[in-house]
């Protein structure tokens, strides 16, 4: 490798799993020579290959709802957005579609949604309870910020693990993307999530405007210091309905830079190859898996649903077309990566907390 003395530095720093500072990890994002790059790729895919092994865990989501209390400037569901079909799924649509996930390889559901409070603390945990009792998947829930009650009584009605992106770690630009909402209340969030026991997701988006290098190593220090178990980074993708409609989209590159980083860095967590970065370049998807990832989020929203669930264009085929991927299917996608699918739950396991293969109290194996 060609890598300049100072980079050669800062990876084998991280490699070593000492932690890096803030201006090394600037220089990573920043780097632009492609020996360079691969270096810190092949760095990041030796380290997932030592601390979570060559499996890719496959976690199957369910949009339920395309119903959203909440406008985001990035976001298609947004609540300004007067041209989306808006649906709910019924308990029994959701359930029916989570028993499908076992034949599909999957030994996770991910039930997300908008922010809709249709979805009361009552409704949700019969959810949970349904899916846990007639499947036996993991079961995580990717359904925005709620009272701390609510997260609570879910957990007890047995939801494994929690989604909440943080989306930036720049709290001016959080209150900027977010009219009324600040990020301490969706660290907050994070906070009793973690106390509360689940197993919790968050993560950002690339390429929001005015977002800098520094933000985004800031993002990497705040996964860290939250002690994030699965990590979801995307390119940002305009949507023509929000005001970031004529904004140009995230770099597929600087997302494949954070996601190396961040496998770097946090050593053991779950990391997806994002389907906005799917979206944005299906090839860049692929070496997600070469760079850090372990994970792929297939969708499995059932149509006519699919195609209204649009936070940003271009998600609903692609998600149709990977909803129809048999076992064969994944081969193709996976071909050539020299990796298997996950058997397990794919549980973060770490020393520190342990982690049961087992999670919450579903039904057989
Ligand atoms: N581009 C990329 N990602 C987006 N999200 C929402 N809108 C967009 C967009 N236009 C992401 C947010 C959210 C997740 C479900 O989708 O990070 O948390
Ligand atoms: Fe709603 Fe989530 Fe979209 Fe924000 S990103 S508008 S909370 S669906």
């Amino acid at each position: 490798m060609t890598c300049t003395s100072e980079t050669a530095r800062i990876i084998a720093k991280a490699v070593s799993g000492e932690a890096l500072w803030k201006d090394e990890l600037v220089g990573l994002l920043t780097l632009t020579s492609p020996e360079e790059t691969e270096a810190l790729f092949q760095a990041a895919d030796g380290v997932r290959r030592s601390c979570v092994g060559d499996e890719i865990f496959l976690r199957g989501i369910i949009e339920f709802s395309g119903h959203c209390r909440r406008n985001c400037h990035y976001c298609g569901l947004r609540a300004g957005n007067r041209g989306v079909r808006r649906y709910r799924m019924t308990e029994d649509e959701i359930a029916s579609r989570a028993g499908m996930l076992g034949e599909k390889l999957c030994t996770t559901v991910v039930l997300q949604s908008g922010e809709d409070p249709f979805y009361d603390k009552e409704r949700m945990c019969s959810i949970i309870r349904r899916v846990k009792n007639e499947t036996s998947l993991a079961v995580t829930l990717s359904i925005g910020e709620r009272p701390f009650e609510d997260y609570e009584a879910f957990r007890d009605a047995g939801a494994d693990r929690y989604l909440l992106r943080h989306e930036t770690s720049s709290p001016g630009l959080y209150r900027a993307l977010h009219p009324g909402h600040d990020l301490a209340g969706r660290v907050a969030c994070l906070r009793k999530l973690r106390q509360l026991g689940y197993e919790v997701g968050s993560g950002c988006i690339v390429g929001l405007p005015g977002q800098t290098a520094d933000v985004l190593a800031e993002d990497v220090l705040l996964i860290r210091d939250l002690d994030i178990d699965m990590i979801g980074i995307g390119p940002f993708i305009p949507h023509p309905n929000t005001p970031l409609g004529g904004h140009p989209a995230g770099d597929a590159g600087l997302v494949l830079r954070m996601i190396a980083i961040l496998r770097l860095v946090t050593r053991d967590t779950n990391i997806p190859a994002t389907t906005a970065l799917g979206v944005l370049d299906p090839g860049a998807r692929r070496k997600a898996f070469n760079a850090g990832a372990n994970v792929f989020m297939p969708n499995f929203t059932p149509d006519p649903y699919t195609s209204s669930y649009e936070i940003y264009p271009g998600k609903g085929p692609e998600a149709g077309a990977i909803a129809k991927a048999s076992e064969g299917g994944y081969a193709a996608l996976f071909e050539g990566l020299g990796r298997t699918i996950g058997t397990g739950y794919g549980c973060r396991v770490r020393a520190s907390r342990g982690c049961a293969e087992t999670p919450g109290t579903g039904g057989g194996a």
